[in-house]
C-alpha cells in the first residue's frame, strides 16, 4: 500500500453484518416466506446461512445479495450430528446459542482459531438461568447445547454491555414460559428488537429494559438491509483524513445505537454531512458526504463507547491524524473482539511510528502537530487475522510517508469482501502482494 493523499467517490458499501445475520436467524424460524434485499455476502453471514441450511431451512439466493428464506416455524428446525461451524463470527455463535438452547435436539458450535478463543460464558450463563443446558470449554468454544424445550423466562440484568448477549436471551425468550425481561447497563445496538417487531413479535421497551412474552410466533416478512455503518466507517475516516477530494456514501444504516463514530468525529471537527435521512423497514438510512477535515484530539465520552464499539481501530487512525491528544477509556471490551484490538492496534501504531500509550481499557494518542508532513511512517503491520485492523491500516496509507505492508488480511472477507475494490476506486493505492492465510 503506497501513500495517496486524495479521495473521490460516490458509492454504497455492502449490507450490514448484524442485520444480515438476524434476517437469516429470524427468517429461519418464522412461519412463511421472508425475503431479504441488501444481504451481506460475507464469510461471517455465509456461516450463519450454511448453519441454518444444515438445520433444515431452505434458503434461495436469487442474487448474491437477495435471499428467499422458507421459514420452518418455531418447532421446525432439525438437529444435525456434526458441529456447526460459525467461522470467525462471534455474533453467529452467541445468537445461535439463544436460538438452539430451547430446541428438542442437541447442538455443538465451533469456529475458527480466533472464535475458539472468545468468551462464551457471557451468553451461556443467562441461558442456564432459563434452564438451558450448555457447556463451554473453560468459557470458550466448543459450545455444547443439550436442547431443553422447557425454558423459563428470566428477569436478567446484564453484567456486560453486549448486544449479542441481549440478543441470545431474547431469542431463547421466544421459546420460554413467561415474560423475559432484559435490562442493559448501557444502550447497545437494538437490531434484534427492531427486527423482532418487524416479524410481528410484541415486545415492550421501557428505558433500558426490553421484555417479551414466550410462545409468540414470527411471521415471514421483507427485510431491507442497510449499508453497514461499520464498513462505511473506514471511508468516513478516509474522507476526513484525506488532503483533498470528498466521498459520498449512500444508503448507510443510521441506527443511533451504531453511529457513535459520527458524534466522536464531529466533536473532533469532522466535516460530515448527513442527508436524505429515511426509514426503510426497521432501520433508518441516510447518505453521508465527507470532506477533508482539520481534526483535533478528543477525550471520547464514555457513553459513546458502546455506540462505536467496532469503530475504534479506525478511530485510532483518525486520532493519530488529529491535532493534540486523544484519549479512549472504558473500552476494555475491545480486548475480547476478533483480536485484542487494543494490543494489536498498539503494535501496528508503534510499527508506523505513532506516539501513544496503551491503557488497560483504552489508549491515549499524542496526536499530530505538524500539518505539513506525513503522520505515519511506512512499515509492516500484522493484522492478526482481524478484518477491522487490516482495513484501518489501509486507510492510514492516505497519510503515510512510505508503503505500509499489511499481512494476514484474508479475514477482510468476513465483513467487507469488496473493500479492496472500493478503496482503490476512491483513490487508495492498494496492491495485493499474495493470497494471505488467516492462520
Ligand atoms: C454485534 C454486537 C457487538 C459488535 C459485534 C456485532 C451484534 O458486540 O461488537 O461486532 O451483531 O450483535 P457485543 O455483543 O459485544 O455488543
Amino acid at each position: 500500500m503506497t501513500p495517496a493523499e486524495a479521495v473521490a467517490g460516490d458509492f454504497r458499501v455492502p449490507g450490514d453484518k448484524s442485520v444480515s445475520h438476524r434476517s437469516l436467524l429470524l427468517g429461519g424460524i418464522a412461519e412463511g416466506l421472508t425475503t431479504v434485499d441488501g444481504f451481506l455476502e460475507s464469510e461471517d453471514c455465509l456461516a450463519t446461512l450454511r448453519a441454518l441450511r444444515a438445520l433444515g431451512v431452505t434458503i434461495e439466493r436469487p442474487q448474491a445479495t437477495a435471499l428467499r428464506i422458507q421459514g420452518v416455524g418455531a418447532n421446525g428446525l432439525l438437529g444435525v450430528d456434526f458441529a456447526l461451524d460459525m467461522g470467525n463470527a462471534g455474533t453467529a455463535m452467541r445468537l445461535f446459542m439463544g436460538l438452539l438452547a430451547g430446541q428438542s435436539f442437541d447442538s455443538t458450535l465451533v469456529g475458527d482459531s480466533s472464535l475458539m478463543r472468545r468468551p462464551m460464558e457471557r451468553a451461556a450463563a443467562p441461558l442456564r438461568l432459563m434452564g438451558a443446558r450448555i457447556e463451554t470449554s473453560e468459557g470458550q468454544p466448543p459450545v455444547v447445547i443439550r436442547g431443553t424445550p422447557e425454558l423459563q423466562a428470566i428477569d436478567f440484568h446484564m453484567p456486560v454491555v453486549s448486544a449479542q448477549v441481549k440478543s441470545a436471551v431474547l431469542l431463547a425468550a421466544l421459546r420460554a414460559k413467561g415474560v423475559t425481561r432484559v435490562t442493559e447497563p448501557a444502550p447497545t445496538r437494538d437490531h434484534t428488537e427492531r427486527m423482532l417487531a418487524a416479524f410481528g413479535i410484541e415486545l415492550l421497551r421501557e428505558g433500558s429494559t426490553v421484555s417479551l412474552s414466550g410462545g409468540q410466533r414470527l411471521h415471514g416478512t421483507h427485510i431491507d438491509v442497510p449499508a453497514d455503518f461499520s464498513s462505511a466507517a473506514f471511508f468516513i475516516v478516509a474522507g476526513c483524513i484525506a488532503r483533498a477530494g470528498s466521498l459520498r456514501l449512500c444508503g448507510v444504516g443510521m441506527n443511533p445505537t451504531r453511529t457513535g463514530l459520527i458524534d466522536i468525529l464531529r466533536a473532533m471537527g469532522a466535516d460530515i454531512e448527513v442527508t436524505g435521512l429515511a426509514t426503510r423497514g426497521p432501520e433508518p438510512i441516510a447518505d453521508l458526504l465527507i470532506r477533508p477535515s482539520a481534526l483535533h484530539g478528543i477525550e471520547v465520552p464514555r457513553d459513546l463507547v458502546p455506540l462505536a464499539i467496532d469503530e475504534f481501530p479506525v478511530f485510532f487512525i483518525a486520532a493519530a491524524c488529529a491535532k493534540g491528544r486523544s484519549t479512549l477509556r472504558g473500552a476494555e471490551e475491545l480486548r475480547l473482539k476478533e483480536s485484542d484490538r487494543l494490543a494489536i492496534m498498539s503494535q501496528g501504531l508503534t510499527a508506523l511510528g505513532v506516539k501513544h500509550h496503551l491503557l488497560p481499557d483504552g489508549m491515549q494518542l499524542a496526536g499530530y502537530d505538524d500539518s505539513a508532513g506525513p503522520v505515519f511512517q511506512g512499515g509492516r503491520i500484522d493484522s492478526h487475522g482481524d478484518h477491522r485492523i487490516a482495513m484501518s491500516f489501509a486507510v492510514a496509507s492516505l497519510r503515510a510517508a512510505a508503503e505500509i505492508e499489511i499481512i494476514d488480511t484474508t479475514n477482510v472477507a468476513t465483513s467487507f469482501p469488496n473493500f479492496t475494490d472500493l478503496a482503490r476506486g476512491c483513490g487508495l493505492r492498494l496492491r495485493e502482494l499474495r493470497a494471505q492465510a488467516a492462520e
